[in-house]
């Protein structure tokens, strides 16, 4: 399907079609090009590539066909000018942010941030120069006070990990563009079926693509989507001089999860919540946090820029972290990890793995309570899930 005709078809369409590129066999299923380089015909062809005279591939560290595949597809689904994938999440990220950031810049981040990603805004991007200001995201007011005259970008993800908080993010993009400054989106949590930030007004989203995209556990993967001109302004050349580049193995992998990502996401999204209405009114559960409910903090905000709710579920369990821990061990089916997106129901506690690296007080500060659990929904029987969890609260 050429990429240009993509746009009439509905998200479930895209995500089995977009970006195909068939080769003189007529593979139905799309080819793995496992190849670092490619060859030239002539001389004249090896030097016109280079100097992008002429189109075609040249070094799999930063063009490959299955890449390719991968990052139109996504660009199609996002509805973005150009996509870029990367090895890994962090690597999307690290990329979206440090290319367009210099000495003597300065980028304002939500605080509520994956563990890793906040490490990059507080403690990476001082070391070369660039000065950080984490605020709480879901007040505007602290966006704009924290704007300085060097404020290149800001930094958020929503909802966020682990407290499933939302942010305004059309509000936070007009911050920002008042500021001349740039709105990155880390869209992890929505899936790229919920919710579109560049729709939204913002100006590069970066997803982990090793979270729903893969959605079984295989591969780690990551993607930045932008602007044609943000992409080559910030993001092409230093994927291709410095190499944060994707296997065309795993590219392969996540184009293929890309084909069932909208049935994965619906189921886990409807048995998200099942277990919310289950947990809301247990005795031992004293905290319950899932977007699609009317009592979730910003569910207006939810409301309003997603499709729907979560396939995660955050809530607290009786009795601080003795309580998590003894509901933890007594899971049966329910397997313990950092990991989320899964075919396999996985259930993290923050304050000691994702989140340890923070003080207490600032874990405190963002709602990481030493009871909060992160229960991320497979594919599993809802039934099945939800007896576990029952199961499970009877030994707190
Ligand atoms: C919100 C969020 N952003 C980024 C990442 C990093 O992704 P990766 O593990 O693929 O590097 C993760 C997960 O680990 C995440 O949860």
């Amino acid at each position: 399907m050429p990429a240009s005709a993509d746009s009439k078809y509905r998200p479930e369409t895209r995500l089995v079609h977009a970006g195909t590129l068939r080769s003189q066999f007529g593979e139905t299923s799309e080819a793995l090009f496992l190849t670092q380089g490619y060859v030239y015909d002539t001389a004249l062809t090896a030097e016109k590539r280079f100097k992008n005279e002429e189109p075609g591939y040249q070094y799999s560290r930063f063009s490959n066909p299955t890449v390719t595949m991968f990052e139109q597809r996504m660009a199609a689904l996002e509805g973005a000018e150009a996509a870029r994938a990367t090895a890994t999440g962090m690597a999307a990220v690290t990329t979206a942010l440090m290319g367009q950031l210099r000495a003597g810049d300065h980028v304002v981040a939500s605080k509520a941030l994956f563990g890793s990603c906040r490490y990059v805004v507080e403690d990476h991007c001082p070391r070369y120069g660039i000065a950080s200001t984490l605020i709480d995201g879901t007040d505007l007011d602290q966006w704009r006070k924290a704007v300085r005259p060097n404020t290149k970008t800001f930094f958020l993800e929503s909802p966020t990990n682990p407290t499933l908080e939302v942010i305004d993010i059309k509000a936070v993009a007009e911050i920002a563009h008042d500021a001349g400054a740039t709105l990155v989106v880390d869209n992890v949590f929505s899936t790229p079926l919920y919710q579109h930030p560049l729709e939204l007004g913002a100006d590069c989203i970066v997803y982990s693509a090793t979270k729903h995209i893969d959605g079984q556990g295989r591969c780690l993967g990551g993607v930045i989507l932008a602007s044609e001109k943000f992409i080559n302004d910030h993001v092409q050349t230093l994927i291709r001089q410095t190499g944060p580049s994707i296997s065309p193995f795993n590219a392969w992998v996540l184009l293929k999860g890309l084909e069932t990502l909208a049935v994965r996401v619906q189921r886990q999204t409807d048995t998200a919540a099942t277990v919310a209405v289950a947990l809301a009114e247990h005795p031992k559960i004293p905290r319950l946090i899932y977007p699609g409910r009317p009592d979730h903090p910003q569910a207006e905000i939810a409301h309003k820029q997603m499709r729907a709710g979560s396939t995660l579920v955050a809530f607290e369990v009786e009795g601080g972290k003795a309580g998590a821990f003894r509901f933890q061990d007594a899971l049966k089916l329910i397997r313990i990890s950092n990991n989320l997106g899964d075919a396999k129901s996985l259930i993290t506690h923050p304050a000691t793995t994702t989140h340890q690296r923070l003080t207490p007080a600032a874990r405190a500060e963002l709602g990481i309570s030493d009871g909060l659990v992160r229960l991320s929904l497979g594919l599993e029987h809802p039934d099945d899930i939800c007896e576990d969890i029952m199961t499970a609260l009877e030994a707190v």
